[in-house]
């Protein structure tokens, strides 16, 4: 499934549409270029999932921001600054993908063997004409 998104606001709305169908357990991997709007995506899917306090405090809070929300957990991580799969699977990050987890990931080609079966691939594309526009791919 694709959408077209002209502004922040429109990745909004097609992030808190998507949100709706999530449950614990689901894994979302988010990839794009930096300042695609991966985290703004993110954002808005934990707004629906009903996260309104700050991150828990955690020892890999810089990779892996943890929250609560009303019928879930929700796992927030950054691979962006990891360099491999074993230091990324030395983060314990598989607890994060079965319930009571929801799981967003920012930057999963860093490790993408390590994404659970059945993940969640949304891809949001710049375009080099419109510098506000953005092609978003949910599969
Ligand atoms: N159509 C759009 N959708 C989302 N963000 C947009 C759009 N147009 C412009 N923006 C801007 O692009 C930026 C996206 O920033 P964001 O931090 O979400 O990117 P990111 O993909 O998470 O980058 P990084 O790889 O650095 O984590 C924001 O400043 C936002 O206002
Ligand atoms: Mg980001």
């Amino acid at each position: 499934m694709s959408y077209q998104s002209y502004n922040e606001l429109e990745t909004v709305e097609i992030a808190t549409r998507f949100a709706a169908s999530l449950k614990a357990g689901d894994v979302i991997a988010l990839a794009g270029e930096l300042g695609a709007g991966k985290s703004v995506f993110c954002r808005a899917v934990m707004r629906v999932l009903g996260v309104t306090d700050e991150a828990l405090p955690s020892p890999t809070f810089a990779i892996i921001q943890e929250y609560d929300a009303d019928h879930c957990r929700v796992a927030h991580m950054d691979w962006y600054r990891l360099e491999d799969v074993t230091e990324i699977e030395m983060l314990g990050v598989r607890d994060f993908f079965l319930p009571p987890w929801i799981c967003l990931i920012e930057w999963p080609e860093r490790a993408h063997d390590l994404l659970p079966e059945g993940t969640i691939h949304v891809d949001i594309q710049c375009d080099g004409d419109h510098i506000e526009r953005r092609l978003i791919t949910v599969r």
